[in-house]
């Protein structure tokens, strides 16, 4: 009900409605309505509350629970179910555990702070509370496990357009899983799976973003390749924005694949966006290491590059230094 009560609000924004109306419209009493209210306020809401008058939305607070994405957000299976929580371990190891329990697909883990954020290659991501985005989307598509790798490709142009989109800022793709913003890394991304030998059981893709993150906050070994999206706005910015764009852009670039089974969308934001692309790169891979020039993404996702030799090679996964 609290829901459906900050729906009203929102609808009539800005003017007061009074709480003779509010439990009218909505079947409950008015004490109820005092409650819900109550909540709100104490969420961040800023509703002013004047006698005979009613109550009047003011200002919604940068928050990022289910009521206030949903009622935003207009997706058809990414976010259908929102888990958010003030502490975690780590959202990808929670959405593990409810996909593995029969979790539904487009379930979301979004989190304020995680005390155990997990990066690549067994890496440490720093989460501190209530200034980056930290979660992570549960998908069971229906493609080879082979492919699980094309989904972070449409994790990265689904961030990089909510980024431009919201901030005016150039966020550009490093291949395959950073988002960059002025040659500095603001978002990765984690894309896990649970699998077997041909058919995968689920997907986590985690994504973290440093939103509203202060600089001089970070720890001094990030600092210098590490940012925050506020650095580079200049201002603080809305994480609930940033959510509910990735969360749209995801979900149609995520359908076009599974039903066209084609990246091929996904593919053109990430060329377009590319910081990869053009420029000397070393590649990391379990025990390999090559320096080469990265030149093109192919149609499914992988990086073509240009050895010392030149000739050209196609690598599906690694570590990208540029
Ligand atoms: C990387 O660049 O190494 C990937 C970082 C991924 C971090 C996100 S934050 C949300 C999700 N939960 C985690 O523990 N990790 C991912």
């Amino acid at each position: 009900m609290k829901k459906e009560v900050l729906e009203t609000l929102k609808h009539n924004k800005g003017r007061f409605i009074s709480g003779e109306e509010l439990s009218n419209r909505l079947g409950v009493t008015r004490t109820a309505v005092w409650k819900h209210i109550h909540q709100l306020k104490e969420e961040g809401y800023r509703i002013e509350s004047v006698s005979k008058k009613g109550y009047k939305l003011l200002e919604e607070p940068d928050i990022l629970n289910e009521n206030a994405l949903q009622l935003d957000l207009d997706t058809k299976i990414i976010g259908k179910r929102i888990i958010h929580l003030n502490t975690i371990d780590s959202t990808n190891t929670m959405a593990k555990k409810i996909a593995a329990e029969d979790g539904e697909e487009g379930t979301i883990v979004i989190a304020e702070e995680q005390t155990e954020g997990r990066g690549r290659l067994g890496r440490k991501w720093v989460s501190p509370k209530g200034t980056g985005i930290w979660m992570s989307l549960i998908l069971k598509p229906s493609i080879e496990p082979t492919e699980a790798a094309k989904i972070t490709q449409i994790a990265a142009a689904a961030v990089a357009l909510a980024i431009r989109k919201v901030t005016g800022c150039e966020a550009g793709i490093k291949w395959p899983n950073d988002i960059i913003l002025e040659r500095k890394k603001v978002c990765g991304i984690l894309t896990e799976m649970s699998a077997e030998l041909n058919c995968v059981n689920y997907v986590i893709v985690g994504i973290g973003i440093n939103v509203n993150g202060d600089m001089e906050a970070f720890p001094e070994d990030i600092k210098k390749t590490a940012t925050s999206v506020k650095a580079s706005a200049g201002k603080t910015v809305s994480r609930k924005a940033i959510v509910l764009y990735i969360l749209r852009e995801f979900e149609r670039l995520y359908l076009d694949f599974i039903q066209s089974k084609s990246l091929q969308k996904s593919v053109e934001i990430c060329k377009k966006y590319s910081v990869t692309l053009g420029n000397p790169v070393k590649i990391i891979n379990r025990d390999r290491q090559i320096v080469a020039e990265a030149v093109d993404l192919t149609e499914e996702g992988e990086l073509v590059i240009r050895n010392q030799k030149g000739e050209l090679e196609k690598i599906i996964s690694g570590e990208v230094s540029v």
